[in-house]
């Protein structure tokens, strides 16, 4: 198949559409984040506002970073990745077109129902009850309008990236079903938070883990324009992946009445995780080799190795953590909302902008406004957000060993304080950065004096596309 043929096979204006509605949900989210930051500083700005209460801002702010940026932004990368890695459009046009539409709904249904407070109480899962229906029927369409051009290929030997993404489909609906039907309506008590555990787990393992890999191995050599070093290894990452991830999810409950054969269970399979992560992360490095080089000159690169180098140091924090020992101290305390802001930032964020670095010149066919503010984009999301990781693993460690003393309860509170307001700071900072990108992106797409019009399928071709 031609590049030209290739790029009959994609909706762009669809995965644009995707692109800017994951761009509008991470602004929320952010500045949700953001206000609620302010509340441990004893600055909300909104007190005594019912709908407005942090309480309810905290959870706009993980449903929109979530659903919001990482799912739009991943259906749009399916979009596009999907067809030209099998030579097939997708589904129905207009089935792509109803998800889009259907899944905004989705999330401003969540975010009215959360601000009226409506939320369902389950960890992660407080999309409204009746809203779950929808989000059922929803991902069964993104399954059926993603399989059918893999199933249409007909091939037994399919590349990784499509058994990734096979997986995470089927996945999702279960793991969906899973948390937000099972906890609240069959499976009450200790059995209902195991449960919820797999469900909070599997989200990040099941979902969003497979899209992001299968993606890297999709734009990796396409950008590097040369294949992935090691086939082989890249199945032990997805076996290794499908047969250890789905256990690990009770480690969010470690200490509790949950049955202790279960957590141990956790605490091995999600050290066995780490090592499968570690030969994925090594196919990626030995992929790169001698060419370090390119990460300058490739922004989009340069994002996916940081993201790759962010979350070997996740997974290895995660089989530490994941341990009794550590739990004693770090329960409940900030370095878990560190770690979820490596992970989920760090890694899933990061590989999401540089996705948008490559694709957002070829979908508005305009070369980017300013390669500077990307550089200081770049920048600035990284400093910014290790600040934040580094400060909040130093407060857990503080409000941690505090409480194992007995201290009071207020005096944690108090030595909290300074690490709250450099997260405030350090999140400013990720606003900051993501304001420059937004801005550079309007740019681009409004076109600009100096830009040159970028022929789509001559720049696909000359990336070697697949
Ligand atoms: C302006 C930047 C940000 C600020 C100030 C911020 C602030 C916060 C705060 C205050 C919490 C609640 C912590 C608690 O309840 O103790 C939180 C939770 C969370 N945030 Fe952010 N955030 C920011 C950006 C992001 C981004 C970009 C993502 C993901 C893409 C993200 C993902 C999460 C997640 C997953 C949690 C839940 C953590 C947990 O329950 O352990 N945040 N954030």
């Amino acid at each position: 198949v031609s590049e030209a043929q290739k790029d009959l096979l994609v909706d762009r204006v669809l995965v644009k559409a995707h692109f800017i509605a994951a761009m509008v949900f991470l602004g929320i989210g952010l500045l949700s984040g953001f206000l609620f930051s302010l509340q441990f500083l004893q600055k909300y700005p909104f007190p005594g506002i019912e709908l407005l209460s942090p309480g309810r801002i905290r959870m706009v702010h993980t449903s929109t970073v979530a659903y919001g940026f990482i799912v739009n932004a991943f259906l749009g990368a399916l979009n596009w990745a999907i067809p030209r890695l099998t030579g097939n459009k997708t589904c129905h046009r207009y089935l792509g077109w109803f998800i889009f539409v259907a899944w905004q709904l989705v999330l401003l249904s969540t975010f009215f129902g959360i601000i009226l407070g409506f939320a369902q109480g389950v960890e992660w899962a407080e999309t409204p009850t009746f809203i779950d229906p929808i989000v059922v029927v929803g991902l069964i369409c993104v399954a059926v309008n993603f399989l059918t051009p893999i199933i249409r290929t007909g091939n037994k030997n399919l590349y990784v990236s499509l058994w990734y993404f096979s997986v995470a489909f089927i996945w999702t609906i279960l793991v969906y079903i899973m948390g937000n039907f099972f906890p609240e309506y069959f499976v009450p008590g200790a059995a209902g938070a195991a449960l919820a555990g797999l469900f909070i787990h599997d989200l990040v393992g099941l979902l969003v883990t497979p899209i992001g890999w299968g993606l890297m191995y999709y734009f990796v050599p396409i950008i590097m324009r040369k294949p992935i070093w090691s086939h082989g290894l890249s199945l032990v990452g997805f076996w290794g992946l499908a047969f250890f991830y789905p256990l690990n999810g009770i480690h969010h409950f470690f200490y509790s009445p949950i049955p202790m054969y279960l957590q141990y269970g956790a605490v091995i399979s999600t050290i066995a995780v780490e090592l499968v992560v570690t030969t994925v992360v090594v196919n990626f490095f030995i992929t790169l080799g001698r060419q370090f080089g390119m990460l300058q000159p490739k922004l989009a690169l340069r994002w996916f190795y940081m993201g790759m180098l962010l979350y070997f140091i996740t997974c290895l924090q995660c089989s530490f953590q994941t341990t009794l020992t550590f739990q004693r101290i770090i329960h409940f305390s900030d370095w878990v909302v560190g770690h979820a802001h490596l992970v989920m930032f760090g890694v899933f964020g990061f590989w999401i902008f540089g996705m948008n670095n490559y694709l957002w010149p070829r979908l508005t066919g305009n070369e980017w406004y300013s390669r500077r503010l990307n550089e200081w984009h770049y920048w600035l999301s990284v400093v910014s957000l290790w600040v934040m990781v580094i400060d909040l693993t130093a407060a857990g460690l503080v409000q941690g060993f505090l409480w194992k003393s007995l201290a009071l309860w207020e005096e944690s509170l108090t030595a909290s304080v300074p690490f709250w307001l450099i997260r405030s700071i350090s999140g400013t900072g990720i606003l900051v950065a993501q304001f420059i990108l937004f801005y550079n992106m309007v740019r681009t797409a409004l076109g600009h004096k100096s830009a040159e019009k970028v022929n789509v399928g001559a720049v696909s071709q000359a990336h070697g596309a697949a």
